[in-house]
Order: structure tokens, then sequence, then C-alpha cells
């Protein structure tokens, strides 16, 4: 794992930027496995203005998304379908026919999975699989005592991650407690991983990840056994490693 800590958000962003449009110039780099959440927007937001200034092209790329919520029409508000076609999507030339996106009302879960799963291999395969974390040690929906070898499946939400996901909803009981998500083995089949992370609330599970064991408890540290992972953290994210002079 190679373990990068940086001042503060802007330099997260910048330096996440500057790896995803490196790949990204490079010609395998061609299909891209993306996060939602808080974490990712400010890179989003990076990528569009180097869309804008010519930087990146996203003419033949094709992305997947983690994860999505049961319940949640692709055009809902809160739906992640809308969260990136809003903060990405709108603004760089991809082909519509290039999102690939997770149903939350599929007609039948287990096959929507599979050809989730049947369509990355179709593809070749995620190249560049960027992730948050969440304070349970998530990555994508994988909540503690996931299976480490989980595929793309539904999952019931943790507490704390409802509770996390609360303020983009108008009430309590608006907030969905399932989803589908790519599963842990579906994760660590992309070539190379970046996972971000920032602020003292996942500090906890950035020194699991890191430096803990490898654990169901904590699905992130599964990325301890991926041969390409980089994790850009700032300060605050990094506050709880012990081996932190080392990484520096
Ligand atoms: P956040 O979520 O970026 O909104 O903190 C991260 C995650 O749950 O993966």
């Amino acid at each position: 794992m190679n373990v990068i800590i940086r001042p503060d958000e802007q330099s997260v962003t910048d330096t996440a930027y500057l790896f995803v449009k490196d790949r990204m110039n490079r010609k395998r780099y061609r299909v891209l496995g993306l996060p939602t959440g808080g974490t990712p927007l400010r890179l989003y937001r990076a990528l569009v203005e180097g869309h804008q200034r010519g930087d990146i092209d996203f003419a033949d790329v094709h992305t997947f998304n983690l994860d999505e919520y049961i319940g949640l029409e692709g055009d809902h508000p809160q739906s992640y379908r809308h969260f990136m076609q809003v903060n990405l999507f709108d603004h760089i030339n991809i082909a519509a026919d290039n999102i690939h996106f997770l149903s939350g009302l599929p007609t039948d879960i287990e096959d929507e999975c599979e050809a989730y799963e049947e369509a990355i291999v179709e593809l070749g395969g995620i190249k560049l699989q960027i992730l948050g974390i969440g304070r349970t040690g998530h990555i994508g929906f994988n909540e503690p005592t996931s299976s480490l070898a989980s595929r793309t499946r539904d999952k019931t939400l943790t507490r704390e991650t409802v509770e996390d996901n609360r303020r983009f909803f108008d009430s309590d009981e608006e907030v969905p407690r399932w989803a589908l998500t790519m599963g842990v083995g579906t994760i660590m089949e992309a070539r190379e991983i970046l996972l971000i992370a920032t602020g003292r609330s996942k500090a906890d599970a950035v020194a699991a990840m890191v430096e803990g064991p490898v654990t169901a408890m904590c699905t992130a540290s599964a990325l301890q056994m991926h041969p390409r992972t980089t994790v850009i953290l700032d300060e605050a994210a990094a506050a709880k490693l012990d081996e932190d002079e080392y990484y520096r």
C-alpha cells in the first residue's frame, strides 16, 4: 500500500487529480470504477475543470459506479445515479452508453448484480478503481462482516452509515437501509486502486485499513492484499497512523 499524507483537503484533491489524469492519459486505463459521497466531490470538480482545459478526454471511457440505494429511481435527487450525473457526467464528454450503474429498482436483484459483473468482465475489467472509506471501514457498501470474497449483491447498511447518509435526506424515514454494491472481491480485481480520505471522522477507519489486521470487520483492510493500491490522506485522516513518519 502506498500511503501519501498531504496537509489538507485541497492538496489531497490536487494529488488525486494528478494521479487520475496520469492514468487516464494511458490508453489501457479506459475503464474506471467510481465512488459517490462527500469525499470525491472535489476530485470530480477537478476532473471537470481538467476536461474543460482539454487535459482529460472521456470520449472512449467507461465508468462503473460502486453502489446504488435500493428503492430509489435513477432520477431521484438522492440516488447515486443522479449524484454522478449532476457532479460529473453532465460536464464531461462521456457517452451515455458508457455509464454503467446498478439499478436501485431492479426487477431481479440477482440478475441485476450478475449482469453488472459480466459487463465489467466484458470490458476487460476495471483499470482504475477510485474509492472513499466509510466510518465503518466500508468500501462500496461492504459493511463490517461482509465477506472479503463478496461479489456484487444487496447489503443492509449499518446504523452508522444510515446516520452518515441522513444529511442528504429530509427525514430519517427516507434514508435507504439497503443498497446494491460491488463486492470486496469485485473491487479487488481492479488493476489499480486509489482511495482518498479526509477529516478526523475517518482517522480510526484509515488506521484499521492501513495498519490493522486484514479483517471483515474493516473491509477496506482487504486492500492490504491488493498489489497496486494508493491511499491519499489529509493530516486529519492520517492522525491515528502509528507509522506516519515512515510514509512521509
Ligand atoms: P463520504 O463517504 O465520502 O461521504 O465520507 C465515503 C464512503 O462512505 O465511502
